[in-house]
């Protein structure tokens, strides 16, 4: 117990002495559970290191540059998460919201201090005309996607079933319903926060706060902590049928199929998109990775040949295809809530995105080798894996580009390099140096020298403008935004704008 305390000191005093909000020294708060306690809800928790929940109560999806937590506080109202962003700034002791533990970037692994775990706001109401909805600030992506079907309703939410359904959304949010109703962003009604200044607050498009609602849509991690929002729902349609049509290619097509995936970009309908990956799996093939093309459609019991002809002619190695419902999409693409995009615990893991108009096959063909070379067998990054997202764009470019904080409605496709490996730190160098050589591939390809990198896919050795936009007067106007309402950066671990 004496070792744990004067390692908890030694944590604060780190802390203590970097943060530039600090204006007086303060010594280590033991008193969380006797001072905060008393403060929150009946049903809140605080679970502290000692606790043998504390573990699990603070695992995280990858491994890689972390955040690490002094105690965990289960807030169950949005009063308990003011009380505790109110305690923390008291003691200068620095707070983060978690979710679904997905977030992954370099800038988490400065922070050290009280996670907030969100997951008992989960309240689900939907409005009586049945079009919108008010959720819980810590729902998941299925928990919502489930509340709304059980309704016979949808809206547009993030493919990975268990991460949170706002770390998405705060940075603009892609969805395989992108296409129809634009990003996940784009369904907000309106939100309830608490802001650094520990206030809960309302904001929406016309109000008190209508300056940071621009912000909220594509930079919301920087500002506050979601409670509660209102977002739009639909009617199901088609009885919620959808389909998918499978490929599996090998090196010798790949120039020809990211041509492919050019065109079927023009072509595909707002119900359809295309996921796609090189990976090594040695029962495909034993010695190299493959290229998988993955193509789905609303609607159709098998997606419609116009659309896959094209592929099938290219010669794949395999077509499997089947269809379901909506509610089979994450399971189909890999993200499902028993796959291993949900673990915790296990992997070193740091995604690496870029955003592009479109493919240069030339380009593309070069990543392929130069991955095939970094995942040899035997490579301890063997399992890495390259994402390629090709939604439809309507819903998305129906939004006025200026209109949120989102900078990239223009690129017509998402490439996510994503390393992974055994956990060890001493590996994360080399993982970043690998991460970023493959995407300074497809950025050579593009002809534009600027990088666009979605905030929430980014490793943290991308620059402001790649994440917030190059237009300048984006970074300017998130700046004046931040100095309004989180002068002392407490909100300065994720993807963080600084004042
Ligand atoms: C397997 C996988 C699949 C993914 N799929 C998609 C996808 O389909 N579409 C997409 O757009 N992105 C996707 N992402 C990226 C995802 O948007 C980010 O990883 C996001 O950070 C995940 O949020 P989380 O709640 O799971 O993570 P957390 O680590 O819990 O949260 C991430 C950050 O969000 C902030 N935050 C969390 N909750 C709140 C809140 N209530 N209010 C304010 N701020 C908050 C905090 O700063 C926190 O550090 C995926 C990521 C992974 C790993
Ligand atoms: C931690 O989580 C695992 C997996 O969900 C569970 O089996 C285990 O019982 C949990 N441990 C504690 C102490 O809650
Ligand atoms: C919300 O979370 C609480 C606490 O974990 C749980 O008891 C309750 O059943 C959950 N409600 C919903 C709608 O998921
Ligand atoms: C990666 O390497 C490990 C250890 O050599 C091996 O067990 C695993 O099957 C490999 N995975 C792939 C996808 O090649
Ligand atoms: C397939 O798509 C084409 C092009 O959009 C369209 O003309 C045709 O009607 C569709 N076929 C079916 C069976 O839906
Ligand atoms: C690639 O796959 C085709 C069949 O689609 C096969 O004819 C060819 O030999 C394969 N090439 C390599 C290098 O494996
Ligand atoms: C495609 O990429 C290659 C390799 O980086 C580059 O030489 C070529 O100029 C690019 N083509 C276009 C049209 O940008």
């Amino acid at each position: 117990m004496a070792a744990l305390k004067a390692w908890i000191i030694g944590v604060f005093c780190a802390v203590l002495f970097t943060d530039s909000f600090t204006t007086a020294i303060v010594f280590p708060r033991d008193d969380i559970a006797s001072v905060l306690g008393p403060q929150l809800s009946s049903g809140a928790q605080i679970v502290l290191s000692s606790n043998p929940d504390f573990g699990n109560a603070t695992a995280r999806w990858s491994l890689f540059d972390h955040p690490k937590f002094t105690a965990a506080v289960k807030v169950r109202t949005e009063e308990d998460v003011a009380a505790t962003v109110r305690y923390a700034n008291q003691n200068s002791i620095p707070f983060l919201a978690v979710v679904g533990t997905h977030g992954t970037i370099a800038s988490l692994g400065k922070f050290n201090g009280i996670e907030i775990l969100m997951h008992g706001l989960n309240s689900t109401v939907i409005s009586k005309d049945g079009k919108t909805a008010t959720f819980g600030g810590g729902k998941k992506s299925f928990q919502v996607i489930d509340d709304l079907w059980a309704a016979g309703k949808q809206t547009v939410s993030g493919i990975c079933e268990c991460t949170g359904y706002l770390g998405p959304a705060l940075g603009g949010g892609h969805g395989v319903l992108q296409g129809k109703y634009g990003l996940i962003a784009d369904q907000f009604i309106s939100m309830r926060m608490v802001t650094a200044d520990g206030v809960l607050r309302d904001v929406s498009a016309s109000g008190p706060n209508s300056d940071l609602w621009w912000g909220m849509r594509g930079a919301g991690h920087n500002f506050g902590i979601v409670t509660s929002f209102t977002s739009k729902i639909y009617d199901v349609p088609y009885g919620g049928l959808w389909s998918h049509e499978t490929f599996i290619f090998n090196r010798s097509k790949v120039e020809a199929v990211f041509d492919t995936i050019n065109w079927l970009s023009t072509q595909q309908p707002p119900g359809m998109f295309n996921r796609d990956l090189i990976y090594r799996d040695p029962t495909k093939d034993p010695n190299n990775p493959v290229l998988e093309v993955d193509i789905l459609e609303e609607g159709v019991s098998a997606v419609n040949s116009t659309f896959t002809d094209r592929f099938r002619a290219l010669g794949p190695m395999s077509v499997t295809s089947s269809s379901g419902t909506y509610k089979d999409i994450p399971r189909w693409a890999g993200v499902g809530r028993h796959t291993a995009a949900c673990k915790k615990k296990d992997f070193t893991k740091i995604r690496f995105p870029i955003g592009l108009i479109s493919y240069n096959a030339t380009a593309l063909g070069a990543l392929f080798d130069e991955f095939t070379k970094v995942t040899v067998p035997g490579s301890p990054f063997n399992r890495s894996e390259i994402m390629f997202e090709g939604y439809s764009q309507h819903g998305v470019r129906e939004i006025p580009t200026d209109s949120t904080a989102f900078p990239d409605r223009a690129d017509n496709q998402l490439v996510t390099i994503g390393t992974a490996n055994s956990h060890d730190p001493g590996l994360d160098a080399q993982a970043l140096k690998i991460g970023d050589s493959l995407r300074q591939i497809l950025l050579d390809g593009s002809g534009s020298p600027d990088m666009h990198s979605y905030v929430n896919y980014a490793a943290g050795t991308e620059s402001l403008q790649s994440m917030y936009g190059f237009e300048p007067w984006r970074l300017k106007k998130l700046k004046e935004l931040k100095a309004k309402y989180d002068p002392h950066e407490r909100f300065g671990y994720y993807a963080p704008i600084p004042v």
